[in-house]
């Protein structure tokens, strides 16, 4: 059993639930090098969304880890914000942008307090944070991402699924995603197709949802 961890994560912001539930914050996840989701390379499903002409003008990665899905995105000559709570692994994906020439930018920030970043976005990928969130926070969180998403704009949800064999971590029905995002607060789920999520201790991928949610 992990110990509770409380308290404050630094900068001003409280711990989420999963780094409670963890006993850990995001950033010693980052520090072993061992964090199953950082495989290395995109997700395949981000990949395929760059290759279908998914994300058009302003991109921003919320939850970017170490930085493969928006690099991958950054490649395309679109700007792209990369964002994270971890510091580690923001210093790893401004490494690596450095190294490839790419120029994608990342920065350490908040989810839930999106608008300090004084931008807005045309595109928004979430690749395995929406999932991380408790019901409270997937509230915030919702709020914080209608603040920079223009209105016309794409959000791109890729989360565990509850649907098959081997589950991953936080599995969310389909419902969540509708309850999360409704009409009411300006948001239109568009597409929710399963999908996989990559780990790199099963390169087949874990159930997933890809939700398309257009900002109305
Ligand atoms: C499961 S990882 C996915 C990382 C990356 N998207 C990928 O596909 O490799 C979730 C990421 O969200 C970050 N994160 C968790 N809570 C956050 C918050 N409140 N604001 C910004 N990033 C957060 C974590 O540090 C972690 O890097």
């Amino acid at each position: 059993m992990v110990a509770e961890l409380t308290g404050d994560a630094g900068g001003g912001r409280g711990l989420t639930s999963h780094e409670r539930a963890a006993g850990r914050p995001w950033d010693d996840s980052y520090r072993d090098g061992g964090a199953p989701w950082d495989i290395g390379e995109p997700q395949p499903a981000v990949a395929r969304l760059v290759g279908e002409g998914g994300f058009v003008g302003a991109v921003l990665d919320a939850g970017c880890g170490t930085g493969e899905n928006a690099l991958c995105v950054a490649a395309l000559g679109l700007p792209v914000l990369g964002v994270d709570v971890a510091e580690t692994a923001v210093a790893v994906a401004r490494k690596k942008a450095a190294e490839r020439g790419i120029a994608a930018e990342f920065a350490v920030a908040d989810a839930f307090r999106l608008d300090r970043l004084g931008r807005r976005f045309d595109t928004v990928l979430d690749c395995g944070l929406f999932h991380t969130f408790d019901r409270d926070e997937r509230r915030k969180y919702v709020a914080s991402l209608g603040s920079v998403l223009e209105c016309g704009g794409t959000l791109y949800v890729l989360c565990f699924s509850d649907i098959g064999p081997e589950l991953g971590p936080h599995p969310v029905a389909r419902e969540e995603l509708s309850a999360a995002f409704g009409l009411a607060d300006g948001w239109k789920v568009a597409a929710v197709e399963p999908d996989r999520i990559r780990a790199t201790f099963n390169v087949d991928g874990l159930p997933a949802w890809l939700a398309t949610i257009k900002r109305i």
